[in-house]
Order: structure tokens, then C-alpha cells, then sequence
């Protein structure tokens, strides 16, 4: 019997400190005005010193899976996606694990950078329909704070801190009772479909200038914001139809769009190419700026608690980041 996957629940975490624009045009050559014009974000959240990434992810977990109603002792399967680890190794996966007192099965990072997520869902969904794990805690979490160049003003303004997660289960196409038929059937609860691409021949449009096998530095964040952004508008608008295509779907059968949270003349200029109306789009850019991995399930954290997001609610998720990665995950709500 086909399984597939549902949402059980989703929490979030945002560090306490919230840093303006003004705040940093304080101590770079930008303003607010210029900030908040060329990218539509106002604030963004940074760690504590004393916070790492493995922190934000815990209490983000702890929270989804309360809201779940699951013990940490019934998760089989624990992913982070992160490009800020708290160190090369062990994953932060296996720390996240050891601290939410869970003892089986396994836990391992994702590295898509802000693809991380859908990723991550794609990863999640194919243990899960292929029977070899139950109920996975899918967590994204970063300090991406600690990998910019607070000198780089054309990065360092566009990038926060926080980490989403959401507990997924096991279902016997069967079992739901919205579901009526075999598991291309678009009608039933759950995770419809992911989609996930990478073109490594554009590495270097955004990349980090360090590592441990090259330079044995952390490194800093280096983009070509111009070319990024050239290619989200068409990467994302692509995954979407091909997401709809796949499950006989159109556009306009879409909710809710819960995209990554890049930048808010990327998510209009998607949006208008689609033809889908703003009004359909979760936007949490504007207080949280780029969080890579994590500001899908911080988005749809912030959707499904403000009763936005409701059970049957067609979503539909999307993301692109450095490799160049992008992918699509929709799920029935
Ligand atoms: N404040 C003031 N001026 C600035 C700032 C700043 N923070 N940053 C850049 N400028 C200046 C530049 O120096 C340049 O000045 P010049 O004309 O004198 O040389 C001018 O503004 C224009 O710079 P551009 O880079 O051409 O500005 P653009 O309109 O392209 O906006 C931005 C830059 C916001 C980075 C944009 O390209 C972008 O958002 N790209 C997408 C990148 C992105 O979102 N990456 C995130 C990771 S990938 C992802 O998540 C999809």
C-alpha cells in the first residue's frame, strides 16, 4: 500500500534582537529608504553570541511538535536543512537529535542553501512513501549572520537569523478521508509532489569564499545580486508550472504560495508572470529579510497559526538559492 506524507504540526523561532535599517545604516554607506525600496525588507532578527544554529533549530522543533501532539521518542527520521552548521561535523542534525531526547532511527543535514527546505520536503516524502520512515521532524535553521560580510553592503542588509520546522507522518493512502484516489490524486491531504533542481555550472553567482577543504575559513558570502536575480524570476516561475502540470493542476488552483523569502520584488515580478494575485503570497520578508532555509517554515508557521492556511488549502512551496539550487514542494493541506 502507497504511503504518503502529512503536516502534523509547525513551530518557528526567531532570536530576540531585531536590528533596523537605520540600525545598520548607522554603521554602512544605505538607508532605509534605499533598503526597503530595492528589496522590501524593514528589520531582520540576529542570534544572540551565544546562540547557534542548533539552538534556533531545537526550540523550533520543540514547538512543531507539540503542535503535532508527538512524543520526541515516536520520531524516526530528524533533517535540518542549514547552510551555517555549528561545526563541518558532526551534522547539526545529530545535536538537534541528542538535545530533543529522541534515540532511533537517524538525523542529517541538508545543504541547499535557501533551497534547503523543499529539499528537505523532497527528501522527507520519498523516506516516508517508501516505507523507511514514519515521522520525520523537517527542521530549517540559520546564523546566516555569522557567514556575511557586515562590510558588503550589497549582502549583509538582506540576511537574518531563525529557524522553522514541521512534523510530518506516515499515512495509508487509505486511511485519509479526503483521499479518494491513488497518489497522483491532487484531491488528497498531504504532500502532492516536490521538485528539485540544481545547475552547478552557476556556482558562482552566490557562493561562500571559504571552506574547510579550500581555505580552512568559515568564509563570507559573495553574490552577483543582478544575475540571482534574473535567474529566480524564471527558475521559479518554471518550478511552479511544473508542479501544477505534474498533478493536473493550474495556476490558479494555488491558495496559498508560501515562497522563499529572497526578496520582494522577486516574489512580485513570480507572482505577476504567473498571473497569481499578491494577495495569495505569504510574506514575511519585510521583518524577517532572508533566512535562507528557514523562511519557508517560518513563513508557513506564521500562516497556518494566523488561520490563513486552513485544512484542504491547496500550498504550494518554492525556493532557489546558491548552486544554483530551486525546487517546488505542494501540499493539500
Ligand atoms: N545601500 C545603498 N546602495 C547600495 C546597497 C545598499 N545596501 N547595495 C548596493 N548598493 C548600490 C550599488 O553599489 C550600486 O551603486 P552604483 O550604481 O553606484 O555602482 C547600486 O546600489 C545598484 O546596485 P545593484 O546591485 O545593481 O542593485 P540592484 O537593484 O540589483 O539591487 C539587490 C541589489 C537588492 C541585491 C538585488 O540585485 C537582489 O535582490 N538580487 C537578488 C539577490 C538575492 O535575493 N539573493 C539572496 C540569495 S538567493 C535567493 O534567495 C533567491
Amino acid at each position: 500500500m502507497l504511503k504518503r506524507s502529512i503536516v502534523l504540526g509547525t513551530g518557528s523561532y526567531l532570536p530576540e534582537r531585531v536590528v533596523s535599517n537605520d540600525e545598520l545604516a548607522e554603521r554602512l554607506e544605505t538607508s532605509h529608504e534605499w533598503i526597503v525600496t530595492r528589496t522590501g525588507i524593514r528589520q531582520r532578527h540576529i542570534a544572540a553570541n551565544s546562540e547557534m544554529t542548533s539552538d534556533l533549530a531545537l526550540i523550533a522543533a520543540k514547538r512543531a511538535l507539540e503542535e503535532a501532539g508527538v512524543a520526541a521518542s515516536e520520531v524516526d527520521m530528524l533533517l535540518l536543512a542549514t547552510t551555517t552548521p555549528d561545526q563541518t561535523f558532526p551534522a547539526t542534525a545529530t545535536k538537534v537529535q541528542g538535545q530533543l531526547g529522541m534515540t532511533n532511527g537517524a538525523a542529517f543535514d541538508i545543504q541547499a542553501v535557501c533551497s534547503g527546505f523543499v529539499y528537505g520536503l523532497a527528501v522527507a516524502d520519498s523516506f516516508i512513501k517508501s516505507g523507511q520512515a514514519e515521522t520525520i521532524v523537517l527542521i530549517g535553521a540559520e546564523t546566516f549572520s555569522r557567514i556575511l560580510d557586515w562590510k558588503d553592503r550589497g549582502t549583509c542588509v538582506l540576511f537574518g537569523d531563525g529557524a522553522g520546522a514541521i512534523v510530518l507522518s506516515a499515512v495509508e493512502n487509505s486511511e485519509d478521508t479526503m483521499q479518494t484516489g491513488g497518489p497522483r490524486d491532487n484531491r488528497g491531504r498531504g504532500v502532492l509532489s516536490t521538485h528539485i533542481h540544481s545547475n552547478g555550472n552557476t556556482n558562482e553567482l552566490l557562493y561562500v569564499d571559504g571552506g574547510p577543504s579550500s581555505t580552512q575559513t568559515v568564509g563570507q558570502v559573495r553574490m552577483n545580486g543582478r544575475e540571482v536575480f534574473r535567474y529566480a524570476v524564471n527558475n521559479l516561475a518554471n518550478i511552479v508550472y511544473e508542479a501544477m502540470e505534474f498533478n493536473n493542476l493550474v495556476v490558479d488552483d494555488i491558495d496559498w504560495l508560501v515562497p522563499h523569502q529572497a526578496n520582494k520584488r522577486i516574489l512580485d515580478s513570480t507572482a505577476k508572470k504567473l498571473g497569481l494575485s499578491t494577495d495569495k503570497v505569504i510574506v514575511t520578508l519585510d521583518r524577517h529579510a532572508n533566512t535562507s532555509a528557514a523562511s519557508i517554515p517560518l513563513a508557513l508557521d506564521e500562516a497556518v497559526k494566523d488561520g490563513r492556511v486552513k485544512s484542504g488549502d491547496l500550498v504550494l512551496l518554492e525556493a532557489m538559492g546558491g548552486g544554483l539550487t530551486w525546487g517546488a514542494g505542494l501540499i493539500r493541506w
